[in-house]
């Protein structure tokens, strides 16, 4: 099966099968086959950086935050506002910066609109059951509530998204995206690119109508993301940079199906130095690197071996369908380029030998109801699937179980755990994905094996399909870590 054909068939399926009725009744119903929408000229606004909120006060060694969700509208396209919602207002959302093992309380107001409900979910994060925003603990228009994260993890990049259920992708794609970095002294130690020389892309797809609005993807017209890359909310932005090396912290923030496949010029290559869940151990160099949604990649690119004036596109493929997301325009460095280290951090191997517990996940649509299921089952808050045991090491084989006619992919991903991938297909993961993860793309046919070992925390977490239509339609799980 052609890559493409998988597109053509798979995401069709999927996406239809993630729209409910109801759902295309919400407020794109009016646009959802409309007009195309506004002529957008690529790499004519700078690059932004999503502010850095402060903490409200800090306490015997814990920050406090304070935001609110609201709805307003912001410049994405020159020209135009679009109508978002947004963390503290903005999309993205801003920053926090975490240090490890300082804990942080963020309170969170629902300011969104009547009938709204929000749920705040720390992605990546090893955090209480209480703070994950699973169903039943929404806020309500009006009100608030604290999330508490202990951020016991080394150096990552993380991101808080809306996780509030069947709403997991309209919410997001409406802005409620936004980074949460945490930085630790073993980092520190390494002097990578840091300052205005380590920035964030969160890279995130959208369609929009002639009067700036978002409008989703239409997949029954063969739309399966958004024609516009938006990059730290300005459409195809352009940056300024030095004749050195830059930290980038790649975010792929779609809602839905975008599975990125990210390159610069022919042939150029880069350096991944770390995937979801931390720093590799060493520096892993690329010319291709796929990022499926909600997967976050650090690269450092040395723009040094460009002329000044080399204007550098970052591009992408999406099943083959080209996307260029954004240009780097190379300047004159105006001081000495941070060095490449050759080793990063150690990464203790989780080793098979010490599971105790083997569980099969199959993902698939399922032909006779239209649900998105795990195992055979569409998601019921409150029910539990499985009761991992606090403390052991679990091995799970997560399996794309599609037909052949309907090759849909997925992107599996677990709260609360990292974990580490053992062999896709029985085939050892390439240097990029032999670093802490906490999402998979598992493509049709494939099986990947998973090793995670349950430490930290007891109580509810979800498990899930990161194409958020998927997890709406009933791909999503619930696991009860037990003591
Ligand atoms: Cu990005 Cu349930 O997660
Ligand atoms: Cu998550
Ligand atoms: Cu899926």
């Amino acid at each position: 099966m052609k890559r493409r054909n998988v597109l053509k068939l798979g995401l069709l399926a999927g996406a239809a099968a993630a729209l409910p009725a109801e759902r295309l009744l919400g407020p794109f119903t009016a646009t959802a086959t409309a007009a195309p929408g506004p002529k957008v000229r690529l790499f004519d606004t700078p690059l932004k950086v999503p502010p850095v909120l402060k903490p409200k006060y800090s306490v015997l060694g814990t920050d406090y935050y304070d935001m609110s969700m609201r709805a307003t509208t912001q410049e994405i396209l020159p020209g135009l506002q679009t109508p978002i919602w947004g963390y503290d207002g903005v999309f993205p959302g801003p920053t926090i910066k975490a240090r490890r093992n300082r804990p942080i309380v963020i309170r969170q107001h629902n300011k969104l609109g009547k009938d709204i409900q929000a749920a705040v979910h720390l992605h990546g994060g090893n955090v209480p059951s209480g703070s994950d925003g699973l169903p039943g603990d929404e806020i309500e228009f009006g009100e608030d509530r604290f999330y508490y994260y202990p951020n016991r993890q080394p150096a990552t990049t993380l991101w808080y998204h809306d996780h509030v259920h069947h709403h997991e992708s309209f919410n997001t794609y409406q802005g409620l995206t936004g980074l949460y970095l945490i930085t630790d002294s073993q980092e520190d130690c390494l002097g990578l690119p840091d300052g205005k020389y380590d920035v964030p892309l969160v890279i995130q797809d959208r369609s929009f109508n002639a009067d700036g609005s978002f409008r989703l993807p239409n997949p029954e017209a063969g739309e399966f993301f958004g024609e516009v890359a938006v990059v730290n909310g300005k459409a195809h932005p352009f940056l300024k940079v030095e004749q050195r090396r830059y930290r980038f912290r790649l975010l792929n923030g779609s809602s839905v199906d975008t599975l990125h496949e990210l390159t610069l010029g022919p042939g150029d290559s880069f350096h991944v130095i770390g995937t979801d869940g931390g720093l590799l151990t060493a520096p892993a160099p690329v010319t291709k690197l796929p990022l499926a949604p909600s997967e976050r990649a650090e690269v450092v690119i040395d723009f040094a071996r460009y002329p000044v004036g080399s204007q550098i596109v970052l591009n992408s493929s999406i099943f083959g369908a080209p996307l260029q997301i954004m240009r780097f325009d190379v300047v004159k460095a105006t001081g000495k380029s941070h060095k490449l280290p050759s080793k990063l951090v150690p990464i203790q191997r989780l080793k098979e030998s010490q599971a105790k517990v083997r569980r099969d996940i199959t993902l698939n649509l399922d032909l006779a109801t239209g649900q998105m299921v795990i195992n055979g089952k569409s998601f019921e808050p409150g029910r539990v699937d499985i009761t991992p045991k606090l403390g052991t090491t679990e091995v799970w084989t997560i399996i794309n179980g599609e037909s052949a006619e309907l090759p849909i992919p997925h992107v599996f991903h677990t709260h609360l755990v990292r974990f580490q991938i053992l062999d896709r297909n029985g085939v050892a993961p390439a240097p990029i994905e032999s670093g802490w993860k906490d999402s998979v793309t598992v493509m049709p046919g494939e099986r990947v094996r998973i090793i995670m070992k349950f430490g930290d925390f007891t109580g509810k977490f979800l498990y899930h399909c990161h194409l958020l239509g998927h997890a709406d339609a009933g791909m999503m799980a619930t696991m009860e870590v037990k003591r």
